[in-house]
């Protein structure tokens, strides 16, 4: 029986420390062995956003501990590990460095492999760590960073169908969340307090939805509901601006995944047709159902990974630096960190002032 490989997993990139442990079975299937997420939520609150100097801070007080407490709770000792895959991007620099340091640092100490990571490729690839997943997939990856449709092909295939043209979606909801009156990080507590409200109660705005394909525009919300927060006084009326915008948000994303459905589609001769929901939203729990009805409408198969691996973790980075490791992909251990690194080079850069999608 062959050994199989034992992969560390570092995440820095942005307000989390993480660090995982993981293996396969005999079957080929990921295992996680361990998963330790430190948040720095409390660090950041009093702000109102992350603080990029105070998360590196923090990020080098943590690394050592949460990579031990890793390898710890995996139940492997340290001479059994086969590679070391970090996060090298995207995000913000000065947190990137000190999980690529760290990362390289070890790899080179224990002589073993180095694999630099792209963060959004672990999002990508988190539901294969537990579900069998065939390529091709369409993805749509929403987190506080990035809101993306991509035409998975393969492992580094991507094919972007559409993109956020401002905002990214945990973007809206934190900012959302803001204006409310909630704290740092705000989009979970949109969705709970959303429960509480009549989501017909305010029409918001639903920027490009019937013109530039499946790009996504999410800062005309924003201003809508700055404004109407201005008028409100009661706690019901915040509970109705909260349903509001789920309800607007679910609108939007209900028809662009229809499109998106289609361009996907249209790019790949398909036996099987598998959409799967990342990121830091897709634990959303009424956006998953929302999307969840519309595959059993439109016959694809709908895949998320579980809430804890939705948010940023290590594991969705070990799970690349498997499926890297197994092809031999290795990284110099001059790799630089890379704040901005899409999936897609291809891809026209799509944001700002002036972006046309008539
Ligand atoms: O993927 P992630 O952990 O970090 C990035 O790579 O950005 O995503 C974090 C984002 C935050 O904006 C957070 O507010 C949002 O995901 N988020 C949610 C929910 N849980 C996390 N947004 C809406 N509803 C949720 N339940
Ligand atoms: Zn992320």
């Amino acid at each position: 029986m062959s050994k199989k490989p034992l992969i560390l997993g570092i995440e820095t990139s942005c307000d989390e420390t993480a660090a995982s442990i993981i293996t396969e079975n005999e079957l080929g299937n990921p295992i996680v062995l361990s998963n330790i997420v430190s948040s720095q939520v409390e660090v950041h609150k009093e702000f109102g956003g992350v603080v990029p100097e105070l998360a590196a801070r923090s990020h080098i007080e943590k690394i050592d501990w949460i990579v031990q407490k890793a390898i710890d709770e995996s139940g492997k000792k340290i001479n059994e590990i086969d590679a070391v895959a970090s996060t090298a991007g995207p995000g913000l620099i000065v947190c990137l460095s000190v999980g690529l340091s760290f990362g390289k640092a070890f790899a080179a100490s224990i002589d073993k492999p180095f694999i630099a990571v792209n963060h959004l490729e672990g999002h990508a690839l988190s539901p294969k760590l537990n579900s069998n997943l065939n390529y091709p997939y369409l993805l749509l990856l929403i987190s506080g960073g990035h809101s993306q449709f991509l035409n998975v092909q393969g492992l580094g295939k991507y094919k972007r169908l559409g993109t956020t043209i401002d905002d990214a979606l945990g973007e809206a909801f934190d900012k959302t969340a803001k204006l409310l009156g909630i704290d740092f990080p705000g989009g979970p507590q949109i969705e709970i307090l959303a429960k509480k409200g009549d989501p017909n109660k305010y029409n918001l705005p639903k920027p490009i939805f019937n013109k530039g394909g499946c790009n996504l525009s999410f800062a005309g919300l924003k201003t809508a509901v700055l404004r109407i927060t201005k008028n409100i006084k009661t706690d019901q009326e915040k509970f109705n601006l909260a349903a509001s915008f789920q309800k607007t948000i679910e609108e939007i994303l209900y028809k662009k995944t229809k499109v998106a459905f289609k361009e996907f589609e249209k790019q790949n001769d398909l036996t099987e047709k598998n959409f799967v929901v990342a990121g830091g939203v897709a634990a959303n729990k009424n956006i998953r159902n929302m999307l969840i009805s519309l595959c059993v409408e439109e016959n694809y198969q709908s895949v998320f990974p579980p809430i804890e691996l939705c948010g940023d973790n290590a594991a969705m980075i070990a799970i690349v630096g498997l499926e890297k490791f197994k092809l031999k992909e290795f990284s110099q251990l001059d790799h630089p960190a890379k704040p901005r690194w899409p999936l897609d080079e291809d891809a026209a850069f799509l944001k700002g002032a002036g972006v046309n999608l008539d």
